[in-house]
C-alpha cells in the first residue's frame, strides 16, 4: 500500500460542478447590478475562495464581494449544488482505496453542510472517514487548516489530491504528497508549478498511482431490465444510465438478443417475420445468442468495474419461451445455464404492465417483429411466467408498476439502482 490516508478536494477533483457554480457566479452579479462576466473568465471561479474570486475576477471591493457571495450562496444552495455530475471513476477509486483499507477524507472549502448534500446526492458518503468543510460563520477557510483537520491522528503516508495550486500547496506545506487531478479546473502547468509530486490526467491515471499499479478493477454491476413488449423499458433504461453516468459509473447499455456481432446475426434471424421455427429452435438461438454476448460483452465489460444495463436478459427467455411457448421454465433455464455461465445479474429491474396495456401500447407501433405478433393469450403466458419469476426469484427482481407517467417509473428504477451500487 502506497498511502495509509488520502485526502480529497470535491469541486473540480469529484465533481464537475462548474455549471451550478458559474450560474450562481452570474445570478449573485445580476442580482447586484453588475454585467454578467464573459463566460472565459468564470472557471477562476472554481476552487479558490469566492471572495477572493468576486474581488479579484470581478472587480468587487470587499464589501460587495461580501455582497455577492450571500447571493451566490443563496442561489447556490437552491439550485447550483446538484447541477453537477461525479467524474467517471470516482466511485470506482474510492472503492479500491476502501478495499485496501486507507483512511479516506473530504477537505472542502464548501460549508460543511453543504459538502454533506452533495456526498449524500450522489451516494458518496459512505466512501468517507471524515468530512471536514468550512464552518459556518467562519468567513472562508485556508486550505491548510482544512487538510489538517481532515487528518487522521496518526499516519505514516497521506495524499491529497485537488484539481487546484491552492490544494497542492496546502499538502506540501503540512509535508503530504500533492497529486494533481488535470481532469478538473486547474492546468497541468498550474499544478505542477504549485509543486504536484504527481499529475494525473484521468481518474484512472490516478487510482494506478494511488492504488498501484496491480490493483484488482472492483467488479462492476450487472443490470437487466425486463418486462412485456410495449412496457417501456428501452426509455427507461436510457434514463437509468444517465443517473449512473452522473454518479461516476462507466456505464455499458447492451440488449438482447444481440449486443455482440454474431448474436446481432441471431437477432435478425430469429426476429424475422419471414422465418417460421419450432419453439425449441428459437429457445436454442436465444441462448446461443446470450452465450456470446456474455463472453464479449457483459464479462469484459463487468471486470473493467462497469455497470452493464442490458435491454432483456436470461429471464427474457424463461419468459417468452418458458411461459409464452409452453416450453416449461425449468427447461429453458436449464438450456441457458452454459450460455449465462454463471453469470446472473445483480439486479432486474421488471416494468409491469399488464398484457392488455402492453398490447394496445404495442399496436401503434408500425413494423412488428415475429415474437411480437404472438396473440394476448401469448403474452398473458409471458406475464404470469414474469410473475412467477418475480415471486420466486428472490432477492434479485424489483418489480416496478409502469403503468404509471415516466418520470414517477424511472425515480422508483433509479432508487433500486442506487440501493445495490450503496451495497458495494
Ligand atoms: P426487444 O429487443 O425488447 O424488442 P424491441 O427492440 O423490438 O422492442 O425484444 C425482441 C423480442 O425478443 C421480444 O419480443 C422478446 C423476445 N425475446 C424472447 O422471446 N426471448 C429472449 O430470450 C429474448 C432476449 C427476447
Amino acid at each position: 500500500m502506497r498511502y495509509d490516508a488520502v485526502l480529497f478536494d470535491l469541486d473540480g477533483t469529484l465533481t464537475a460542478s462548474a455549471p451550478g457554480i458559474f450560474g450562481s457566479v452570474q445570478h449573485a452579479l445580476m442580482q447586484l447590478g453588475y454585467p454578467p462576466l464573459e463566460d472565459s473568465k468564470l472557471p477562476g471561479f472554481v476552487g479558490p475562495p469566492l471572495y477572493e474570486s468576486f474581488e479579484r475576477i470581478a472587480g468587487l471591493d470587499a464589501s460587495q464581494a461580501e455582497q455577492a457571495v450571500a447571493a451566490y450562496r443563496e442561489h447556490y444552495e437552491d439550485s447550483g449544488l446538484f447541477r453537477a455530475t461525479v467524474y467517471e471513476g470516482i466511485p470506482n477509486l474510492l472503492r479500491q482505496l476502501r478495499a485496501q483499507g486507507v483512511y479516506v477524507a473530504l477537505a472542502s472549502a464548501k460549508p460543511i453542510a453543504l459538502a454533506h448534500r452533495v456526498l449524500e446526492h450522489f451516494g458518496l458518503t459512505r466512501f468517507f472517514d471524515r468530512v471536514i468543510g468550512a464552518d459556518p460563520g467562519r468567513r472562508e477557510s485556508d486550505k491548510q487548516s482544512l487538510l489538517q483537520d481532515a487528518l487522521p491522528a496518526r499516519y505514516e503516508r497521506a495524499a491529497m489530491v485537488g484539481d487546484r495550486r491552492y490544494d497542492m500547496e496546502a499538502a506540501k506545506a503540512l509535508g503530504l504528497d500533492a497529486v494533481g487531478a488535470a481532469w478538473g479546473y486547474g492546468t497541468e502547468a498550474e499544478l505542477r508549478e504549485a509543486g504536484a509530486d504527481a499529475v494525473a490526467h484521468t481518474v484512472g491515471e490516478a487510482a494506478r498511482y494511488l492504488c498501484g499499479e496491480d490493483a484488482p478493477a472492483p467488479r462492476g454491476f450487472f443490470i437487466s431490465i425486463e418486462g412485456l413488449d410495449g412496457c417501456g423499458k428501452t426509455t427507461q433504461m436510457n434514463a437509468v444510465a444517465a443517473h449512473a453516468a452522473a454518479r461516476g459509473y462507466a456505464v455499458v447499455t447492451t440488449r438482447e438478443p444481440g449486443g455482440a456481432p454474431v448474436s446481432e446475426e441471431i437477432r435478425r434471424l430469429v426476429l424475422d417475420p419471414e422465418k417460421s421455427m419450432c419453439a425449441q429452435t428459437e429457445a436454442l438461438l436465444y441462448a446461443a445468442a446470450r452465450a456470446e454476448h456474455v463472453r464479449q460483452v457483459i464479462r469484459p465489460a463487468l471486470e473493467k468495474g462497469k455497470i452493464v444495463l442490458c435491454d432483456r436478459f436470461v429471464d427474457s427467455s424463461i419468459a417468452y419461451q418458458g411461459g409464452g411457448r409452453e416450453l416449461g421454465m425449468e427447461q429453458v433455464m436449464a438450456i441457458n445455464a452454459m450460455a449465462v455461465g454463471g453469470t446472473m445479474p445483480d439486479l432486474t429491474l421488471l416494468f409491469l404492465v399488464d398484457a392488455r396495456t402492453a398490447f394496445l401500447r404495442r399496436s401503434n407501433a408500425t413494423a412488428l417483429d415475429r415474437l411480437e405478433r404472438a396473440g394476448e393469450a401469448f403474452f398473458q403466458r409471458v406475464y404470469d411466467a414474469y410473475a412467477r419469476l418475480a415471486q420466486s426469484g428472490g432477492e434479485r427482481f424489483r418489480c416496478i408498476d409502469a403503468c404509471r407517467d415516466i418520470d414517477a417509473v424511472t425515480a422508483d428504477a433509479c432508487a433500486h439502482m442506487d440501493r445495490l451500487l450503496a451495497q458495494r
